[in-house]
């Protein structure tokens, strides 16, 4: 981590928690949050669930949506507007999972008019790019990632562009328990930074780049050791309120 950019540690529930579970979990936490000045921390949590949770958000806390479709509106069965994560209070969105590129057939070019159009409605864009295990073996991992954040960023300028988090997350060490050591995290963050910096010079160094992948209580210091990780993108670990108070203290420690 580097201080002069503010860490993030961003609880990705996925499809986890009932309405009972979730408001619990912000009852707790809330007492414990430390200033947005010294972490941003996030949750982002399954849209039927938004509304009430950005009701009891609190001062630090802020809520995020999972996904969100590019279009303001129009006949898409099934999907969530940008506008209505907007006025409901969202601050964040993540774009481009690799659970959604799986399975749910997002592209690079849906994830470049996500990020545009979170970005016109207020959203923060934690936009997510990561190699799978065939890639890492291949030995191609930086140039795949380079390019997922090339097409990702197409046509945003600087002022935008830094108002985007970018969170890197080997698709092997998702849920696997299989974190990715911090060096080959740093290693890869690193050559998005330099990336980021080819598009937009200076402002590279002020984007904030989290790890994703099995991160917990146990590996969050090694990683947030490292100068270009800037926080943590975390699935499981966040579903528990300790666990996840565990890793907003570590960023909060660096
Ligand atoms: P885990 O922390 O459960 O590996 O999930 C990571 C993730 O996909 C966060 O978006």
């Amino acid at each position: 981590m580097n201080k002069h950019r503010i860490p993030v540690i961003a609880g990705n529930w996925k499809m986890y928690k009932t309405r009972d579970e979730a408001l619990q979990f912000i009852y707790a936490v809330n007492q414990e949050m430390p200033s947005r000045d010294e972490v941003e921390t996030v949750i982002c949590a399954n849209d039927v669930l938004l509304r009430d949770l950005v009701k009891r958000q609190g001062e630090s806390l802020k809520i995020g949506a999972q996904n969100m479709h590019f279009a303001e509106n129009g006949a898409f069965t099934g999907e969530t507007s940008p506008l209505v994560l907007e006025t409901t209070g969202v601050a964040y969105v993540i774009i481009g999972h690799s659970e959604r590129r799986a399975m749910f057939n997002e592209t690079d070019e849906t994830v470049n008019l996500k990020v545009h159009s979170a970005i016109k409605h207020d959203l923060t864009p934690i936009v997510c790019v990561g190699e799978s295990l065939e890639i890492r073996e291949a030995g191609t991992t930086n140039e795949v990632v380079k390019n997922q954040i090339i097409k990702a960023y197409a046509n945003l300028n600087d002022k935008d562009a830094l108002s985007t988090i970018v969170a890197y997350e080997p698709i092997w060490a998702i849920g696997t328990g299989k974190t990715a050591t911090p060096e080959q995290a740093e290693e890869t963050i690193k050559a998005i930074r330099d990336v980021l910096a080819s598009l937009y010079g200076e402002v590279a160094s002020k984007i904030r780049i989290l790890y994703g992948g099995s991160v917990n209580a146990k590996n969050i210091d090694a990683l947030l050791a490292k100068e270009n990780i800037d926080g943590a993108l975390v699935g499981g670990a966040s579903l528990d309120v300790s666990s996840y108070l565990t890793l907003v203290k570590a960023a909060l420690n660096k």
